[in-house]
């Protein structure tokens, strides 16, 4: 868990976690040697014309940006400059390709030393020598991981971050080069939130630019409060946050203006609100349900039903895997699956906490419980039947 890994400049992930987490930015020529491509330029076309997938076209033309949302077709690629210049240029962005492609869920996985609470999906991008999104920063962290062609890197640590007016992006006004680097596949960059940056795509060797972006997500203060109050009040309808008593005035004194709100009915209440207490339980499950919940777009396709017996004669043989875009976790013995929370104990718990770790759990581990809970087979079930999971092929 915790030795040098080539994919941090032969920094521990702890050494890494301490060093450059959140902090700053570190260069790792050669972090996956031999990486070149996940997948083809015209593979990540195809992804951006399907309709559930989130994808953009960002088309820079003499000086002004503009951005077109998938999905595309055939046309609106037609319509791209065949050569693109320093006047006429565009990139095209494909995100959570993880969920399409098994490789790219693998390549989030060599990024486990991030809780997967913290992680977002890997966006995949493609751009024509000189193409790119322009200067900007990101509000998370971020590894930029080479793929084929080249990609010239540059950052500022400037705390000037105005953005050009009206532009359909981000782009910084100004951008003052602190750092340049020219990344070649295999070859990676890690930047913390807020850093500003401008990758321009080099084509190399008739091979254009592709860009891996492992990127990472934390909710704003904001966001969480305004779900976690939501979630409390479902508690309250569900009486399982309860509030006894009703409001009493036996001291009530005559007032001048009967149509006043008094400052001790408002003194009254307020603490009477206060009693609203959580305790860090709730809070694991508000964590564990809102951020296992899938994003809106993502639909699971739900599979063939077969019998329970079946499922469990094949699990044990082949083993199962979570769906590409199912996300898992957990906090002590209460599993996330989806925004689902179930509780398990003992050893189903510890099953189940090896199948969200390693988002599988092959047959040759399966053999070291050989009597699986029931009630555990049947939750593993229900969730195969919802296509949250499968069977491993
Ligand atoms: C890209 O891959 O073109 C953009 C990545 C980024 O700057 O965050
Ligand atoms: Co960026």
């Amino acid at each position: 868990m915790n030795t040098p890994l080539l994919l941090l400049n032969s920094l521990t992930p702890s050494q890494f976690l301490a060093e450059y987490w959140q902090k700053k930015p570190l260069l790792i020529k050669n972090a996956i040697p031999n990486f070149e491509s996940l997948l083809s330029p015209e593979e990540l076309a195809g992804l951006a014309c399907e309709d559930d997938v989130q994808s953009r076209i960002v088309e820079y033309i003499k000086g002004e940006w503009h951005a077109h949302h998938g999905p595309f077709d055939d046309d609106d690629f037609a319509k791209l400059p065949e050569k693109p210049s320093k006047e006429h240029n565009w990139t095209l962005l494909v995100q959570s390709v993880n969920h399409y492609l098994p490789e790219a869920s693998a390549l989030l996985q060599q990024f486990d030393f991030i809780p997967h609470a913290r992680l977002d999906d890997l966006m995949v991008s493609y751009a024509p020598d000189g193409g790119g999104v322009g200067p900007h920063f990101d509000s998370y962290d971020v590894f930029l991981l080479q793929g084929q062609g080249k990609r010239i890197w540059r950052i500022s640590e400037q705390s000037d971050l105005t953005l050009v007016e009206g532009a359909p992006l981000r782009i910084l006004k100004n951008f003052d080069t602190a750092q340049e680097w020219l990344l070649e596949a295999g070859d990676m960059l890690y930047l913390p939130p807020h850093l500003a940056h401008w990758g321009i795509a080099v084509s190399d060797g008739g091979k254009d630019c592709m860009t891996y972006s492992i990127g990472f997500r934390a909710p704003k203060n904001q966001e969480l409060a305004t779900e976690f109050l939501g979630f409390m009040q479902d508690k309250l309808n569900q009486d399982q946050l309860v509030l006894d008593g009703i409001y009493q005035d036996a001291d009530l004194t005559l007032q001048l203006h009967p149509a006043e709100i008094g400052k001790k009915m408002i003194h009254t209440v307020s603490e009477n609100l206060q009693k609203i207490k959580w305790s860090d339980e709730m809070v694991s499950e508000f964590l564990g349900t809102y951020l296992s919940d899938p994003k809106p777009d993502v639909v699971f396709d739900a599979n063939k039903k077969i019998a329970l017996r079946a499922f469990s004669e094949k699990m044990t043989t082949i083993g199962i895997a979570l769906d590409l875009k199912s996300l898992m976790l957990f906090s002590d013995d209460d599993f996330f699956l989806n925004g689902e929370m179930v509780n398990f104990t003992g050893e189903s718990a510890t099953i189940l906490k090896i199948l969200a770790d390693n988002r599988s759990i092959v047959a040759e581990d399966l053999k070291a419980y050989p009597s699986i809970d029931s009630i555990l087979l049947q939750q593993l079930y229900d969730w195969y039947i919802a296509g949250y999971l499968h069977l491993i092929f």
